[in-house]
């Protein structure tokens, strides 16, 4: 039977192809997101998936979110949380907001993704759970002390998960992706992404494919011995 996959973020960048590749992979998938509806039409439009809106850094819409999902189309058994900003800024000019925001959606979603499914997974006994890190998360960046503290605390979150999940037939991993070719690194000014590719021993960005390549990797059904870890794909920008 096709497996039910739910990925937040899932309209755009990581998160778009992700969804195309588990659509393709013969999954019955499922795009969150939030705030971009232009996006988010064009996108069913062009490849058929659902769409369905929540802020992810709001327990209780994602809650209610997630379980119509569930009754929608069957329990998830695939959960991608790729939902994510950033709100770039040096500690010294940081406002509450800005730390705040970043810390509820990139991990706060996290954990409200997780709640919402987590039940299931563990009566059903079968999960399969990613979340989205980031390179910075591991090596730090200057100018994201919100950002790391939120990707390293993904990192932590889901060792902890998948000590929880082992004996349950749940997996859950991270992906720790370098600079990607997507919104998100766009809005980084030219001068400074410049500066920054010049550290990529590769030498270009990602594509989103690259980073979703793994995500299909962790998730497939016989990857059942591949948890807590984090899987960094940079270009070789930071090696761990
Ligand atoms: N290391 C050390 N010093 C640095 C530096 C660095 N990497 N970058 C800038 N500086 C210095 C500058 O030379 C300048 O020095 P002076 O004051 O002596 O002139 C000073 O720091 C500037 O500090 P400000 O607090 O004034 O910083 P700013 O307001 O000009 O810019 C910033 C801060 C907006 C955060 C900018 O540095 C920036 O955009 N950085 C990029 C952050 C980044 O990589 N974001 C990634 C987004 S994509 C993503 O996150 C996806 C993913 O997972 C990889």
């Amino acid at each position: 039977m096709a497996r039910v996959a739910l990925v937040s973020g899932g309209v755009s960048g990581i998160g778009a192809a992700t969804t195309k590749l588990l659509q393709a992979s013969g999954c019955t998938v499922i795009a969150n997101y939030y705030g971009n509806d232009t996006q988010a039409t064009a996108f069913h439009n062009e490849t058929g998936i659902p769409i369905r809106t929540w802020n992810v850094a709001d327990f209780e819409a994602t809650q209610s979110g997630v379980a119509a999902v569930a009754r929608e189309f069957g329990p998830i058994d695939i959960l991608v949380n790729n939902a994510g900003i950033t709100r770039d800024c040096t500690l010294h000019k940081m406002s509450y907001e800005q730390w705040r925001s970043v810390v509820d959606v990139d991990l706060g979603g996290c954990f409200n993704m997780c709640r919402a499914v987590i039940e299931d997974m563990r009566a059903r006994r079968f999960g399969r759970i990613v979340n989205i890190s980031s390179v910075n998360g591991l090596s730090g960046q200057f100018g994201q002390t919100n950002y790391a503290a939120a990707k390293a605390g993904v990192i932590g979150f889901t060792k902890a998960l998948a000590l929880e999940g082992a004996a349950r037939g749940i997996t859950v991993n991270a992906i720790a992706p370098g600079y990607t070719d997507t919104g998100m690194v766009s809005a980084v000014p030219p001068k400074i992404l410049e500066g920054i590719l010049a550290t990529v021993p590769i030498g270009r960005l990602a594509t989103p494919q690259e980073i979703a390549r793994g995500v299909l990797f962790l998730v497939d059904d016989n990857a059942g011995f591949i948890t807590g870890a984090t899987l960094s794909i940079n270009g070789g920008k930071y090696m761990v």
